[in-house]
């Protein structure tokens, strides 16, 4: 019965993860850009390959002038001093695609997934990949005599994630975010965790330091669920999201898990959220969390 269960688990990850790498991308594809009134150039899903000609292809092009000169941010493609090293990790700025070798095109990188209606950077900072790390922080729930609660439909275990409230998009997310030039994507995980979750948590200085050695020790060992891809409403012709997603699990709920999420802080939300199938999640997240779900046998 348990091998059963566990082959069907095993199936249904894979399915998932075929998925994410490879469905045509539509987020990025809905009729208009986010933070603008740029309206992409709207054509049927034969034609998002490059490889498929698209002779009058002549999509809008837009780049968000609040990207000039912001540290983080690449210059203007123009910009005669801007001699990126595509493909490559260049200086500290990985400009590598998880999938693969990306093709350059006039001087500019093409989205991997094909086209997507509109040219330019948009509102991300690098051309080509844009590297992003999210943290699957995860716990059971219980109830207030440790006892693990159980969803009455599916008779499994109540998975729960840690949440934040997406300033943006006023979607609920995980606490993600971009990899920083020349740091390593374990780090990128723990810090954004640090920043995003904790900060909310009201603490003594020595309290804060304690809090950060054991996160530290618990970030030391993750389950990567996605590398790749994402559709992602930002993602250009020129310009796309990648990301690493890692799930980190509390299984006694004593480390990471013991720590009230939801502290009152109104500016951003953070909360531990119950992982069930109607949760709508800001753009990939949901597949992630559901893997999640699927690798401790949990209720989805
Ligand atoms: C790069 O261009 C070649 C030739 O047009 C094409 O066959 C290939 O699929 C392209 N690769 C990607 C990742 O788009």
């Amino acid at each position: 019965m348990l091998i059963f269960s566990n082959s069907i688990f095993l199936k249904t990850l894979f399915l998932i993860l075929m998925i994410l790498r490879t469905m045509v991308h539509i987020k990025c594809r809905s009729n208009y850009y986010p933070f603008g009134a740029i309206k992409r150039l709207d054509f049927p899903d034969n034609l998002v390959p490059w490889s498929v000609a698209f002779n009058n292809y002549h999509p809008p092009e837009y780049n968000s002038p609040n990207l000039l000169n912001k540290p983080w941010a690449d210059p203007d493609i123009t910009e005669p001093n801007f001699n990126p090293q595509w493909n490559e990790l260049d200086d500290k700025v990985n400009r590598k695609s998880y999938m693969g070798v990306y093709n350059v095109s006039d001087g500019r990188p093409l989205n991997p997934r094909g086209r997507t209606g509109l040219t330019g950077r948009g509102v991300l900072g690098r051309w080509g990949p844009n590297h992003a790390a999210d943290p699957v922080v995860t716990r059971w729930k219980l109830f207030d005599d440790g006892k693990r609660e159980i969803d009455q439909s599916t008779n499994l275990y109540i998975l729960q994630f840690c949440a934040i409230k997406r300033r943006d998009s006023d979607e609920w997310a995980l606490p993600g975010g971009m990899v920083d030039p020349g740091e390593q994507v374990s780090s990128t995980l723990q810090r954004e965790f640090l920043e995003e979750a904790l900060n909310s948590l009201e603490s003594t200085p020595g309290e804060l330091e304690s809090n950060k050695k054991m996160v530290s020790d618990f970030f030391s060992s993750g389950y990567e669920i996605y590398k790749g891809y994402v559709d992602d409403p930002r993602n250009t012709d020129n310009a796309w999201m990648e990301t690493v997603a890692v799930n980190f699990h509390d299984e006694e709920g004593n480390l990471v898990g013991k720590f009230q999420l939801n502290a009152g802080d109104d500016a951003k939300s953070v909360q531990w959220m119950d992982i069930d199938q109607s949760l709508a999640l800001y753009a990939s997240h949901s597949l992630f969390i559901q893997t999640a779900a699927m690798l401790h046998g949990a209720h989805w």
